[in-house]
């Protein structure tokens, strides 16, 4: 790891962070300088447990020679090539290469260089195809309440995460279902909760609000992220389903968390055994090394675009399919079927959602829930996730604070040890018994 300390620290003023308290950030800084395997290194040379793999993204875990080198590769090889009307070979390889990990059908990839712009794609094709159908008066969204579905205009609006929303103007026609979660009858369920699969029956009330004929589609999180670590209710995915089959909607699952290996399967849908018609992924398909999402199109939506010869997307980034984002992701994906790392992931979070199974007694803990490696621990009223995680820090772990469900999530990288596994669970302890 390279070395570093506050001595030589940047000017701090100039750079804008986004989601961030600035003046309090830049009054205490926390600057990582190095990584590797599972932790970061402070500016001071403090080893720091990432529980959270970066922003739910490294889950390959840091410092992987096998990513660093097929980048430096690519770069030397061809640094850039034009992304509209012309292109290069990683960018097919790489939409091979994750073609094969996908619920069968869901094989044409559309790129994009983030989770956000992977959203505003699907639902941009939602309405291509319903246009391509002569039913281009579809133009409505259903998100739903609590849901994250990144920060531009389309996301946000379907998105339900009303600090993001007040600021600013959202797309018109938008509606959302109710969140799912359920402390009351559902505390302390692991993986999916036994209630609630009647809140998919919300959108049959949307529809007769709105007429079928004035939606597109409806976007979901398969288990929520940001808005709590949300698993979803048996019986729910397959509810909604039902619904949009019933009434000719486009599902899009957002699988910028769940995917690639996340909960113990490639994607969420696999997970679940309920398959969408569009797939959005982004994060974990370099495992964070450099931006790179997209949205995986099924046969539903594809046939009807591809029956024109003529057809063009008319959307596309200078960006789109970058060949060091797209060397990134061939290596991962190489590292990760290697190691198998979804069936790592299963492991490890059973340990973890063990451990924290054996907190529930805790009078700082209010729900244990989480699915694969992702687990949340609902607080007590009275502690609030920003101390926690400030406490959580001092003690060398970082952990992700959800505000909206009073929680802190852990998503660690999907290599993480027992022993790794086991400091993670008695920091949290410690922290408890703290703050409690
Ligand atoms: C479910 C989901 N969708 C979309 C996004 C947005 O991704 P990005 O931050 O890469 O734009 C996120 C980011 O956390 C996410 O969790």
């Amino acid at each position: 790891m390279d070395d570093a300390s506050s001595s030589n620290r940047p000017d701090l003023s100039a750079y804008w962070m986004p989601f961030t308290a600035n003046r309090q950030f830049k009054a205490d800084p926390r600057l990582f300088v190095a990584a590797r395997g599972l932790y970061y290194r402070t500016e001071d040379g403090r080893e720091v447990l990432d529980a959270t793999s970066g922003l739910w993204c490294v889950n390959a875990g840091h410092g992987r020679p096998e990513i660093a080198e097929a980048v430096q590769r690519q770069l030397l090889t061809l640094d850039y090539a034009p992304a509209f009307q012309m292109s290069h070979p990683a960018a097919f390889e790489l939409a091979s290469r994750i073609a094969e990990l996908t619920p069968a059908g869901l094989d044409r990839i559309f790129f994009t260089n983030s989770g956000s712009e992977a959203v505003e794609t699907a639902l941009k094709i939602a309405l291509a195809y319903h246009r391509a159908r002569g039913e281009g008066q579809r133009t409505r969204f259903i998100g739903r309440e609590r849901a994250y579905h990144g920060v531009n205009f389309g996301g946000m609006s379907v998105g339900g995460l009303v600090n993001n929303r007040r600021t600013f103007t959202l797309l018109p026609g938008v509606d959302h279902l109710r969140h799912t979660h359920d402390l009351e009858r559902n505390a302390f369920s692991r993986g999916q909760p036994a209630h609630g699969a009647e809140l998919a029956d919300e959108l049959e009330r949307r529809i007769a609000l709105h007429g079928a004929d004035t939606i597109a589609a409806v976007i979901v999180e398969p288990v929520a992220g940001s808005g709590g670590v949300l698993p979803p209710p048996v019986g729910y995915l397959e509810r909604l389903r039902a619904i949009c089959d019933r009434h000719g909607l486009i599902l899009i699952f957002d699988e910028v968390i769940t995917g690639f290996g996340r909960l113990g399967s490639w994607f969420g849908s696999q997970h679940y055994g309920v398959t969408p018609d569009m797939m959005t992924f982004a994060k974990a398909v370099t495992s964070g090394y450099l931006p790179l999402g997209g949205v995986f199109v099924g046969p539903r939506v594809r046939e009807w675009l591809e029956a024109d010869p003529a057809y063009m997307l008319a959307h596309g980034n200078t960006y789109t399919g970058h060949p060091t984002c797209c060397a990134a992701g061939v290596a991962n994906i190489n590292l990760m079927r290697a190691e198998d790392l979804p069936a790592k992931a299963a492991a490890a979070g059973k340990r973890l959602g063990a451990g924290l199974g054996g907190l529930v007694d805790h009078p700082g803990v209010a729900e244990i829930r989480g699915e694969g490696l992702v687990w949340a621990i609902g607080l007590a009223p009275s502690i609030a996730p920003g101390p926690f995680t400030e406490a959580l820090l001092q003690r060398g772990v970082i952990g992700r604070g959800l505000p909206y469900a009073n929680s802190v999530a852990y998503s660690p990288p999907l290599i993480i040890t027992d022993e790794e596994v086991d400091e993670l669970l008695a920091a949290t302890a410690a922290v408890l018994d703290e703050l409690a």
